[in-house]
């Protein structure tokens, strides 16, 4: 089983959300591919179990908003808006999730830092995409940032031996990494193409995608999280 229960999660409190103190995630790396999209989509599709939720597609690829143009909506679905309607809701919401695009510039980086609460970096197992995620979260130190983490993503369903040579590899760059990752799994594809999360997919694995989503969301939403933001309380 590559994810590790969560400790004493029953008796762990949940960080609040409200309009007032929204939760603000940003989904960033340097290099593309590895996931921040899905990231993103499954992130925001948690969080609108606690209230209004809105899911900005700061990728001019918007593919984000082409994932949600695609989906059946139900009741209680997260918002997906692009960065210029953001001036319409903002401050409504209690949790906003942010997606970027591949190879965003300092500036990008930057205004990430001033907005987000969390950033988190996804990144598959590979050398490269591993050496790229410290390249990011070093610019990002550079510009201010003190609550960016690397989520793995896209890894292997034998064995956790990647797993665990890629936290080591970031850890020693001086990244924290969820203590949870992302396993690889085809329904995460067929989640895209139908415009739903990956839990209303018609699959055999969709609900072992989905826990994984569940548990870095967790991690990221308990009361004592060393994610939570502090720079506001210092
Ligand atoms: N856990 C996973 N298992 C299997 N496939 C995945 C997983 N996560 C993402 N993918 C697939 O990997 C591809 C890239 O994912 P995604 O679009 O989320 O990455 P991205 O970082 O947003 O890319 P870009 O830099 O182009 O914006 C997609 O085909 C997606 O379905
Ligand atoms: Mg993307």
């Amino acid at each position: 089983m590559a994810v590790l229960p969560l400790s004493d999660s029953a008796q762990v409190t949940t960080r609040k959300l409200t309009a007032q103190n929204p939760l603000i995630v940003a989904i960033t790396n340097l290099k593309g591919g590895v996931a921040k999209t899905t990231t993103a989509v499954h992130f925001a599709e948690y969080l609108r179990q606690f209230g209004e939720t809105i899911l900005v597609d700061g990728d001019p690829n918007r593919s984000a908003i082409a994932w949600a143009g695609r989906a059946r909506l139900e009741d209680g679905a997260f918002r997906v808006i692009n960065e210029i309607q953001l001036a319409r809701y903002s401050g409504q919401a209690c949790a906003y999730v942010i997606d970027t695009k591949a190879r965003p510039d300092t500036d990008d980086l930057k205004a990430l830092v001033d907005t987000a609460t969390l950033i988190v970096l996804p990144t598959t197992t590979s050398g490269d995409d591993l050496r790229v995620t410290a390249q990011t979260a070093q610019l990002l130190t550079g510009v201010g940032s003190r609550h960016h983490w690397a989520l793995i993503t896209k890894a292997s369903t034998q064995g956790i031996s990647d797993v665990v040579e890629a936290k080591k590899f970031l850890e020693a760059e001086g990244l924290p990494v969820f203590q949870h990752w992302i396993r690889q799994y085809k329904a995460y594809q067929y989640a895209f193409l139908e415009g739903v999360p990956v839990h209303r997919v018609k699959n055999p694995k969709a609900q072992d995608a989905w826990s994984d989503y569940q548990a870095v969301m967790q991690e990221i939403m308990q009361d004592n999280s060393a994610t939570q933001e502090t720079r506001h309380g210092d």
